[in-house]
């Protein structure tokens, strides 16, 4: 059976003096989050994935989640286990205050 959640964390690495990236800070991310689903009992319906470059380098660690399709910018292992908390649970539940500046809006 397919995860009913997957989300995708950008661990991007590039040489210094470029565009930022991801890289290191989200190689934390998503240790932190997988951790955390594995925590909550979630490991098999909620799926963590590394990926490359999300677009949003600036505004990193990046991360996107499915099947919402909600995108998720400078996290942290404290904002990672807020999110973990979320998708475990019911990912239609209202976004935490927590991870409110996390969540990328149609304002940004
Ligand atoms: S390097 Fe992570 S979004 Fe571009």
């Amino acid at each position: 059976m397919p995860p009913r959640v997957h989300v995708f964390v950008c661990d991007n690495h590039r040489p210094e003096g470029g565009r930022p990236a991801c890289g290191a800070r989200g190689d934390d991310v998503a240790l932190a989050l997988t951790e955390a689903i594995l925590a909550h009992g979630a490991g098999g319906q909620v799926a963590v994935t590394r990926c490359g470059c999300l677009g949003r380098c600036f505004d990193g660690p990046t991360a996107v989640e499915y099947p919402a399709g909600r995108w998720w910018i400078d996290l942290n292992a404290a904002a990672a286990a807020e999110l973990a908390a979320l998708v475990a649970g019911d990912p239609a539940a209202a976004v935490p205050a927590a991870l409110q500046a996390h969540l990328v809006t149609d304002d940004d």
